[in-house]
């Protein structure tokens, strides 16, 4: 089991889906936990957190304000003294054909998903470098390496940009003891594919192309970003951490 005892972790998009499920292990794994999302619902996962027993704080941040980036690693570093681990996990769906994704789509996906890792990464790289240590999980996709389904054009580009967002961190960082990992999940359980598993037959396409023939839950992500966040992935940066049941394998 991965420990994350005394580290302090910001997660971003942490008020459901997948951000919920990786401040609830983190906290589990003894990580003080900073829950941040645009959505006020966020405030409820820390007290959730705090009720089991673990550490949480809530904090709103629209990861698409460079403003708002800049006072929360403030208030972190001003209450917790450091940032060990940054999970840059909030991110938005829009699928489209080419010619129906209008620019304020692409302008949405592009700066929650992209913007808002590449903010994440700015405002935390200095902080991680003044404590000597710091690990950061950009979640991409497995979208990030490949069309996985009709209309996913734009995310695929979002997610592509993610992976070597990553990558260039890694190698940048690395001398500063600060790793730099993607994630890639599958088809996975959540509010943002609320509408797959509701539709008999695009639920069916997901599992008969999953090697695994099961449509992935949270926490199997979360113990990949866990991992990754420990001490245990000390000689792992820059690399690509595929949970997707083999969808990709096919
Ligand atoms: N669910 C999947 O199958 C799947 C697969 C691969 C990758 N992903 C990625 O995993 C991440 C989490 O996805 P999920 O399925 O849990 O999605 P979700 O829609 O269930 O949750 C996303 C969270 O991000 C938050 N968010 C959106 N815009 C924000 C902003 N501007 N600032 C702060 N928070 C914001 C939302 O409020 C929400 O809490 C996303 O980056 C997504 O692209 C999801």
């Amino acid at each position: 089991m991965t420990m994350l005892n005394g580290k302090v972790i910001l997660v971003t998009g942490g008020a459901k889906g997948m951000g919920e499920s990786h401040s609830k292990l983190f906290a589990e794994r003894g990580a003080t936990v900073l829950v941040t999302d645009f959505d006020p619902k966020g405030a409820a996962v820390a007290e959730a957190i705090k009720a089991a027993g673990g550490n949480s704080h809530f904090r709103a941040l629209d990861v698409t304000s460079e403003t708002q980036w800049r006072e929360c690693v403030d208030w972190a570093i001003a209450e917790f003294g450091r940032i060990d681990g940054l999970v840059n996990n909030a991110g938005i769906l829009i699928r489209k054909p080419v010619p129906e994704i209008t620019l304020d789509d692409w302008t949405a996906l592009f700066d929650i998903n992209v913007k808002g890792t590449f903010l994440g990464c700015k405002h935390v790289l200095p902080a991680m470098r003044d404590t000597g240590s710091g690990s950061i999980v950009n979640v991409s996709s497995i979208s990030g390496y490949v069309a996985n389904m009709e209309g996913m054009s734009a995310y695929c580009a979002t997610k592509g940009a993610i992976r070597l967002l990553t990558k260039g961190v890694a190698v940048d960082y690395a001398p500063y003891k600060i790793r730099c990992n993607s994630v890639h999940p599958g088809t996975i359980s959540t509010p943002m594919t609320a509408e797959f598993e509701a539709d008999p037959s695009k639920h069916q396409m997901l599992v008969g192309v999953t090697a695994m023939g099961r449509i992935g839950q949270p926490r199997e992500v979360s113990e990949a970003v866990a991992f990754l966040l420990s001490d245990a992935a000390s000689y792992m940066t820059g690399s690509e951490m595929t949970v997707d049941g083999g969808f990709t394998a096919v």
